[in-house]
């Protein structure tokens, strides 16, 4: 695993003097097979990532925000002028932009993680993509069959320096895997780092991105998510970036890298930056990548449902083509989430169009679970070609209070308007909107049509009102009667 920079934290504890030794800012903190020091900065906190991986992030239950990646960076403008002055690694940092040949659309897949963990083989990447087209997803539009960590050997070949796939997990090594990917008809994706090496401790591709790029693309592959630990000391940020620009600091020039690595392959390579929300990625995300992680790994909860999406509606001004904000993999099948939540789940990952990755065993899904995943209106509204813009959070009716996350979204596909509910509250509610207050509709008498069964509901003028169930949400069409 990694090297990290020597901590230089001293803190002054009841008159005492006491050195401790604190992890480095987004410094690894924990996770299994972690021998280091577990401490963090003042204002930081030890936060699990995922079971390999906890990381120094900063505290925000506080309410004391500071600089680094909740602050709002400085606007584009005074970056351009201010790359003439640019030092340092900044100064020489490639600035090409990721390939606009794919990517323009949320992406529609699977991938190994949520499911398997390390625990992946061949055989169950393969059985994923069949299970594409036995199951119907590939007729819904999913196309990416993507594998997370853990593919390759612990360690480079000596003489080639290149990753080595794991032969005992893929006995016809990962361009193996690819083509009968493709043979089925789909996409292939694979993982690294922009660190020292993976999250489980395998080869990470800072420092070797032109080599790594170049052996990804010769296997054929067509996905690249981008992981960000085990980071160097001197790689990560611990103020504010040059010029006040995060694309400009040192975690968004270890992802520029990569990008020029793979425009280089001259292979079209659709790019999702792992980086966890840090370094106000969603400013710069798109110069860069098609698709960033808003946070930590998901869990089957409806804490972390619930969580992403009050992240994500903070920085929905982020998402259109290509450009999306990755509210993680989907944990339909997975843990004890309700039908009504695992609903919620795919709704707000289509209507605030993220990446929706399943993240499950696909055998094990039934046939509700299915009907969800596949509903033709939801993923017509996620993968609408002529609008990018995601549904936003509106008023309900005059003087309503908005909780947190907001329950009343609206959004526009090529079709007309459409309205989500979520009820976030532990019992079935009545949930009201009146027509006029649904940015674009105005009022007069609308047809409420049902995108969860496909069913107009019928004709109402003035307002709208239905029961949702706990933890449940409504998908509207709503069109002029
Ligand atoms: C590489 O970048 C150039 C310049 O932006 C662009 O025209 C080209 O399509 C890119 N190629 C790939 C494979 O991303
Ligand atoms: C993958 O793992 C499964 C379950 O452990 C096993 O049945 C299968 O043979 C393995 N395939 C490979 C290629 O190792
Ligand atoms: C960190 O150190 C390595 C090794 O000296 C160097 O190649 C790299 O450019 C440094 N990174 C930054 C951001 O300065
Ligand atoms: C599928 O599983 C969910 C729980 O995840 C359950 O609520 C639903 O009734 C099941 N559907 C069928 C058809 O068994
Ligand atoms: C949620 O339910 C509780 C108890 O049933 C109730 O006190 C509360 O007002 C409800 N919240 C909303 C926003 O309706």
């Amino acid at each position: 695993m990694a090297v990290y920079a020597l901590p230089l934290f001293a803190y002054v504890l009841g008159g005492l003097l006491a050195s401790v030794a604190a992890q480095s800012e987004y410094g690894q903190c924990g996770g299994i097979g972690w021998t280091g020091g577990i401490t963090c900065p003042t204002g930081w906190v030890c936060t699990d990532l995922n079971p390999y991986y906890s990381q120094c992030l900063q505290d925000t239950s506080s309410g004391t925000t500071t600089a680094a990646p909740t602050s709002t960076s400085a606007p584009s403008s005074t970056s351009t002028s201010a790359t003439s002055t640019l030092t340092g690694i900044a100064a020489s940092a490639p600035t090409i932009g990721p390939s606009h040949d794919v990517g323009k659309l949320p992406a529609l897949g699977w991938n190994s993680w949520n499911a398997y963990g390390c625990n992946i083989n061949e055989t169950k990447v393969l059985n994923a993509a069949n299970q594409f087209i036995s199951l119907g997803l590939a007729d819904a539009g999913y196309e990416y069959i993507n594998i997370d960590d853990c593919w390759p050997l612990t360690t480079r070949d000596a003489s080639t320096g290149r990753i080595v796939p794991d032969p005992s997990k893929f006995p016809n090594g990962i361009s193996g895997v690819a083509e009968k990917v493709h043979a089925l008809g789909f996409k292939f994706g694979i993982y690294s780092d922009a660190g020292t090496a993976t999250c489980a401790g395998f080869p990470g591709s800072l420092g070797n991105e032109e080599l790594d790029a170049a052996t990804f693309a010769e296997w054929g592959v067509d996905y690249l998510k981008y992981d960000n630990c085990n980071v160097p000391g001197n790689w990560s940020d611990a103020g504010n970036p040059p010029g006040g620009d995060w694309y400009n600091s040192n975690s968004a020039i270890r992802y520029r890298q990569m990008t020029a690595a793979m425009n280089e392959t001259g292979r079209p390579f659709h790019f999702s930056l792992c980086i966890w929300g840090n370094a106000n990625v969603w400013d710069w995300g798109a110069r860069v990548g098609h698709s960033w992680r808003m946070s930590g790994d998901s869990s089957a909860s409806w804490s972390y449902i619930t969580s992403i999406i009050t992240t994500n509606v903070q920085h929905l001004d982020s998402i259109d083509f290509y450009s999306h904000n990755d509210m993680d993999m989907m944990e339909i099948g997975n843990g004890a989430l309700t039908i009504q939540e695992q609903r919620t789940h795919f709704a707000a990952w289509v209507f605030l169009k993220s990446p929706i990755l399943l993240g499950t065993d696909l055998s094990l899904l039934n046939s509700t679970q299915l009907d969800i995943i596949t509903n033709p209106e939801l993923l017509a509204f996620h993968q609408d070609a002529t609008i990018g813009t995601p549904a936003a959070p509106f008023t309900p009716t005059a003087g309503a209070t908005t909780p947190s996350p907001p329950e009343f979204y609206a959004g526009t596909s090529s079709k007309g308007t459409h309205v989500f509910v979520i009820n976030t509250n532990s019992t079935a509610l009545t949930k009201t909107f009146d027509f006029a207050n649904v940015p674009g509709l105005g009022s007069g008498s609308f047809v409420v049509h049902d995108m969860w069964t496909g069913k107009d509901l019928g004709t109402f003028t003035t307002s709208y009102s239905t029961t949702v169930d706990t933890h449940d949400t409504a998908a509207l069409f709503i069109k002029p009667a």
